[in-house]
């Protein structure tokens, strides 16, 4: 071996290495430009509420918007599916949401302000994939006693149509309702508390 070609490596990799920090360098400093240029996107990502018009969805219907990164899934129950809940008092494992898992002024076994409307985080409380909308009564893959729900495909996670988590599967707890309002009779907005101005 030559000492030659040792020292010929070494320099090779302080060179690659230099290049790396100089990289990072830039990077950094170009972040901080990004964010006093565009405070309103910035903003957005922290939270901003979000206006939704719900008089075009239609009975049985989900609609999905974006809220702090996340999916929040808003859908219009029919009777049945109403009655469906009900009937899942005894195979969920909270049934009445004790689990601090909605604001306050969310409660019930139905978890909305108005029984109809639902609006919950598709955000499955398991490991945090998205569930699925099954709103059909005893799929040939889900089994009968599916009375319409949310499914997890990730390690299959049962909740109902009130994002109520079955009894014995991997999701801990009941999926989250965020703070929303009515504006009016077809408008929601998602962020805000009732009382808020
Ligand atoms: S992430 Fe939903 S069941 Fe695991």
């Amino acid at each position: 071996m030559n000492n030659g070609d040792v020292s010929q490596g070494r320099r090779r990799f302080l060179i690659g290495a230099t290049s790396v920090v100089g990289g990072v360098g830039v990077v950094g400093a170009a972040v901080p430009f990004v964010a006093s240029w565009n405070p309103s996107a910035k903003a957005e990502a922290a939270g901003a509420p979000v206006t939704v018009n719900i008089s075009k969805i239609e009975p049985g219907q989900q609609i999905t918007v974006e809220w702090r990164g996340k999916p929040v899934w808003v859908v219009r129950r029919t009777p049945e599916m109403l009655e469906n809940i009900k009937k899942m008092n005894d195979e969920v494992k909270d049934p009445e949401s004790k689990e601090p898992q909605q604001p306050s002024y969310i409660e019930g076994i139905y978890r909305s302000l108005k029984p109809e409307i639902v609006v919950l985080v598709g955000i499955c409380t398991h490991l945090g994939c998205v569930p699925t909308y099954r709103p059909e009564v005893a799929p040939e893959d889900l089994g009968e006693d599916w009375l319409g729900g949310f499914f997890c495909p990730c390690h299959g996670s049962h909740y109902d149509l009130a994002g109520r988590v079955w009894q014995a599967q991997p999701a801990p707890l009941n999926l989250e309702v965020p703070p929303y309002r009515y504006d009016d009779e077809s408008t929601l907005t998602i962020g805000l508390d009732p009382e808020a101005a």
